[in-house]
């Protein structure tokens, strides 16, 4: 039910921790002292799987098999295993494209399957493409079956009605899409968009079981004038108002500093990108509690490529990337989803 329904399950579906979690650990200890640490192995173990699981990563090596619950020399291959696994365990790496308003039929369908063809075979890779709205549906034909997920660039905030022009979240459920973009930069100034009407968006995303990429970041202006921290708290504040913290799985923070968008952009360094996702957990802390801060993804957006991905993966704290351009060409994205598997196994 994690892997299948986990971005429309209305509550975190999880487990109920009793003798299932115990037996193993208490066959091995037994009453005997020197069983404790195979005793305790095997219940981490356990905990592990159930923490597989809750993420829909769960797999045949979690089983408790026979030899690890009667050996008392099991401690070695368990803490072997263990450390095997806490590697699989590490948090999934994304990789998103917003395609922005590029592409035409013919080029959507074809980036879509090349996507596709090369993408490497990795569970902890989460991808997903943003076409604009009318090629939805031709890439999640692209898409069938690949894994690689699809997101629109933005929605109106209502079920249905007299809003000539405008998206619905039922709409985009509808032609297979499992997130939306909101409160990009780029609609923030060219629309005008508020945090207040960003807000509606949200909160009517997640009321139909969108997953949100809420967008935040600050200009070079309220940068160089120490505002940065003052921004991303107003951004998230006012976007994330009337959201509850069960909520909140279904969002991601992508932070896209507006000087850094865009191939003329500045780049933001590994270290400015550790600092504000550190401000961005800290603000969602104070928001919805400590478990939704360490919980939350968050991405980085801003002239990522190819060149620079490595860097900025290994950027403590951060979950992947949102790009722009070059999630426009399949080898420049590619590479970019490679660079993320490999930060994965260092
Ligand atoms: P670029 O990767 O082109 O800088 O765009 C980033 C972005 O705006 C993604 O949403």
């Amino acid at each position: 039910m994690n892997i299948r329904f986990k971005t429309r399950l209305p509550w975190p579906l999880s487990f109920s921790f009793a003798r299932a979690i115990q037996n193993p650990a208490m066959e091995i200890w037994a009453g005997d002292v020197s069983n404790t640490a195979a005793a305790q192995a095997a219940l981490l173990k356990r905990g592990m799987g159930n923490q597989a699981a809750r993420e829909g990563l769960y797999s045949r090596e979690w089983m408790m098999d026979a030899a690890t619950v009667s050996h008392n020399e099991a401690v070695r291959p368990v803490t072997a295993s263990l450390q095997h696994q806490a590697k699989v365990l590490k948090r999934k790496k994304y990789v998103f494209g917003n395609w922005k308003m590029n592409t035409n039929e013919a080029k959507a369908k074809s980036l879509a399957a090349a996507i596709v063809q090369g993408m490497p075979l990795d569970q902890s890779m989460q991808v997903a493409v943003f076409p604009p709205f009318p090629y939805l549906s031709v890439v999640r034909e692209s898409l069938c079956a690949s894994g690689i997920a699809l997101g629109a660039q933005n929605l109106y905030p209502a079920s249905e009605g007299a809003f000539t022009g405008e998206v619905s979240p039922g709409m985009l459920l509808d032609v297979g899409c499992q997130y939306v973009l909101l409160g990009h930069s780029e609609r923030r100034q060219l629309l005008t968009e508020t945090d207040a009407f960003i807000n509606q968006k949200v909160r009517q995303a997640l009321a139909a079981g969108l997953s949100v990429v809420l967008c935040i970041g600050e200009s070079l202006q309220q940068r160089e004038t120490q505002q940065t921290q003052q921004v991303l708290d107003a951004q998230l504040i006012a976007g994330l108002a009337g959201v509850n913290s069960a909520d909140m799985q279904g969002v991601i923070i992508a932070y896209e500093p507006l000087w850094a968008i865009g191939k003329q952009g500045q780049q933001a360094s590994p270290k400015q990108v550790q600092q504000e996702q550190h401000l961005i957990r800290q603000r969602i802390s104070q928001m919805f509690g400590q478990a939704s801060a360490e919980s939350l993804v968050v991405l980085y957006g801003g002239s990522v490529n190819p060149d620079n991905a490595a860097g900025i993966f290994n950027t403590l704290g951060l979950d992947g990337v949102l790009i722009g351009a070059d999630s426009l060409n399949a080898e420049q994205f590619l590479a970019i989803i490679q660079a993320g598997v490999n930060a994965l196994v260092v």
